[in-house]
């Protein structure tokens, strides 16, 4: 297995963390994984609110997010330019998906627990809390500390060879 894989591999969700606490420079490695994520038109449109302060993981919580984020301690919100235009929206929402990946991977890497959350109060009500300015939506937060657990393995649904085809689509009608 390359070291690729293997990370790719070891990745998994994880909500669940010990009382330990990140440090700031592998707050900001994970950070830098993420500017280093292709993005459209090479924008690299985004910004990143790191979150520590407890009251507002409580605030977010009570306004509708995932329930574990009431237990977190660390975490990272990924903003990314705002456009309402269609194929800029599309592009700034998958530039700001490389970024997490890249994120999420790095984070795996230095054997930090970190999960990806879009379940998320409504973008006014985070604009608020987060004093989010207009030109940016929050697109997605991702919750960080070291796993409290094993890594549990979630199998895939699929195989390669079960949803790749050749030059044409000849699945038919969906999955
Ligand atoms: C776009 C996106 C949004 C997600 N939002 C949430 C979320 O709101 N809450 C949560 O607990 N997990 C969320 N996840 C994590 C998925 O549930 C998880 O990736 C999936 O169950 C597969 O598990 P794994 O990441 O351990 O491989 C999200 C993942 C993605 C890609």
């Amino acid at each position: 297995m390359t070291y690729l894989d293997a990370i790719l591999q070891k990745r998994r969700s994880i909500r669940k963390y010990t009382e330990e606490i990140i440090s700031m420079d592998k707050i900001e490695e994970i950070i830098n994984a993420g500017i280093w994520a292709p993005t459209a038109c090479n924008l690299q449109a985004y910004r990143f609110i790191y979150i520590e302060d407890r009251s507002l993981f409580e605030k977010i919580t009570k306004a509708g997010s995932a329930h574990f984020l009431a237990n977190c301690k660390q975490a990272i919100l990924v903003l990314y330019k705002k456009r309402t235009d269609n194929t800029e929206y599309s592009d700034n929402i998958l530039s700001a998906g490389a970024v997490i990946q890249s994120m999420l991977l790095k984070a795996s890497e230095l054997d930090i627990g970190a999960c990806w959350v879009c379940n998320l109060p409504m973008k006014k009500v985070m604009r608020k809390i987060f004093n989010i300015s207009n030109r940016y939506n929050p697109v997605s937060l991702i919750t960080l500390g070291f796993p409290a657990n094993e890594r549990k393995e979630v199998k895939r649904k699929y195989t390669v060879s079960e949803v790749l085809y050749i030059n044409k689509y000849t699945g038919g009608g969906g999955y």
